[in-house]
Order: C-alpha cells, then sequence, then structure tokens
C-alpha cells in the first residue's frame, strides 16, 4: 500500500467513526513557553485538555508534524544510528475531548490495524500501565480486560512508568497509555525468542507504532497529579514505521516515503 493511501485510509476511518479532520499545527510552537516544537499530535489541544479553552467538536483526528531534537522527548542521539529513528515525522492520531474513553479507543485501533491494514495478529503486542504507588494510579485493568477481547493474555505486557505513563513534558496533561508494538522480524529469529519478550528491547524490528493515551491527569509544577476536568484520549500512531510495516521493509528509509527522494 502506497504511503499517500496509508494515511488517507487513517483519516477516513475515523471520520467513518465520527471525527473531523483537522490540520496540522505548525512545528514551531507558539504561546507555549514550556515547548519549543510541536514533539506530539496533541500540544495543539493542550489547553482543551486542561480546560482553559472550549473544546470545537468531541472527537478529532489528525496527521501532525512533529520533531523532537529537545526536551522531555528527543530523539536525536539515536538519528542516523538505526533504522527507525527520525528528529522530524508525522504522527497519525485521534482525539476525544470527554467524550469517549479507553473502550473505543483500544477497539478502534484494533479494528483500524487488524480489519483495515490486516495486520496479522499474531505479530502484534499490547502494553499497558503496571500502575504507580508514588503517583497513586492503579495498575490499568480495564485496558487490560479490553485487550483481552482481541489478544491472548501472553501478548499483553504491564509497562512500567517509563513506558506506559505518558507526559508531554515536565508539567502539563498526561496519563496511562496503553501501546501496540508489532514483531516485523523472521520466522527464523521469532522462533529463537518469542516477540514478548523483545518488546521495549529496542530491537530495530519489534518497535512501538500506536500509543494510546489515556489523559486524565495534569502534571504540576511541585511534580502532583491533579484530575484533568474531563477524561480524553489522545493517540498518536507512526507514520513512517507503519508504512515500513506495511510495504513489508525493515528500514523507513526503503519504505516510499524516502525513497524518491533517496
Ligand atoms: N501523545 C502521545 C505520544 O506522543 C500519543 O499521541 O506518543
Amino acid at each position: 500500500m502506497e504511503s499517500n493511501k496509508i494515511r488517507q485510509a487513517f483519516l477516513d476511518f475515523f471520520e467513518s467513526k465520527g471525527h473531523v479532520i483537522v490540520p496540522s499545527a505548525p512545528m514551531v510552537v507558539k504561546g507555549d513557553p514550556t515547548l519549543m516544537f510541536t514533539n506530539a499530535g496533541m500540544n495543539q489541544f493542550k489547553d482543551i485538555f486542561l480546560g482553559n479553552a472550549p473544546r470545537k467538536y468531541p472527537r478529532a483526528a489528525d496527521t501532525q508534524k512533529c520533531l523532537r531534537v529537545s526536551g522531555k522527548h528527543n530523539d536525536l542521539e539515536e538519528v542516523g544510528h538505526d533504522t527507525y529513528h527520525h528528529t522530524m515525522f508525522e504522527m497519525l492520531g485521534n482525539w476525544s475531548y470527554g467524550d469517549y474513553f479507553k473502550k473505543e479507543a483500544i477497539e478502534w485501533a484494533w479494528e483500524l490495524l487488524h480489519d483495515v491494514y490486516k495486520l496479522p495478529a499474531e505479530r502484534m503486542y499490547a502494553t499497558v500501565f503496571e500502575g504507580s504507588e508514588e503517583d497513586g494510579v492503579p495498575f490499568d485493568q480495564e485496558a487490560y480486560d479490553y485487550w483481552k477481547q482481541f489478544l491472548p493474555e501472553d501478548h499483553i505486557i504491564r509497562g512500567n512508568k517509563h513506558d506506559n505513563f505518558w507526559e508531554m513534558g515536565e508539567t502539563g496533561p498526561c496519563g496511562p497509555c496503553s501501546e501496540i508494538h508489532f514483531d516485523l522480524r523472521d520466522e527464523a529469529e521469532i522462533a529463537l525468542k518469542p516477540g514478548r519478550e523483545m518488546v521495549n528491547m529496542s530491537h530495530p524490528q519489534v518497535n512501538e507504532i500506536w500509543n494510546l493515551v489515556f489523559m486524565q491527569f495534569n502534571r504540576k509544577a511541585n511534580g502532583s497529579l491533579e484530575e484533568l476536568p474531563a477524561r480524553n484520549v489522545d493517540t498518536g500512531m507512526g507514520f513512517e514505521r507503519l508504512c515500513m510495516i506495511l510495504q513489508g521493509k525493515k528500514s523507513y528509509y526503503d519504505t516510499d516515503v524516502f525513497q524518491p527522494s533517496i
């Protein structure tokens, strides 16, 4: 599938689920001293999540140009050394502003990946937040149970705060997250070591492709969490990673996103 069609299929899918398709925000952030460059699709919606601005619609989706070269999400040191990190990339995202929550976020992610893009279930793994005593946030049983509809339990992995609690920066909207990982390795390699042991181990062919964040807290400057006025969904899927998988490549650079320029 060509990259243009992959992108359009994402937008069409979420439009069919009642989302308004919105443009990518500029990569240079204006009016937010906590952030220099857009590092995630949710940045342009920060004030809506915080309750400082009214929502214009309950659901939206887009493809956001992101730059991760500084601050909390900095990929600069990885770029040029591997096949799957970039400073600039596109993030496909869908949002709920106090509308749907974990159930639909997980079910639609599965429907899109499995039924529309036809990714095989046996290559997919989901991670869920194991909880944090320090922050007073429990294990995410709800997300675990929704994933059980689609994946066997040995494909659902508990992750710590580093991997499964997403925060925009030192302060701001945040929440537990559930990531979908895909195992692109050859059968022979998989036979030697199952994918579940490779998730979050920085293997170039066992990658996170989509992060579903259940945005329900605001991290304050003193480090404490306060509940947001509403429970929101913020998802981000790596467009180039998805293209790599759907085009049967082992590197971003071999996809039609880059090959014409190269
Ligand atoms: N904000 C999350 C991320 O950047 C999901 O969109 O991974």
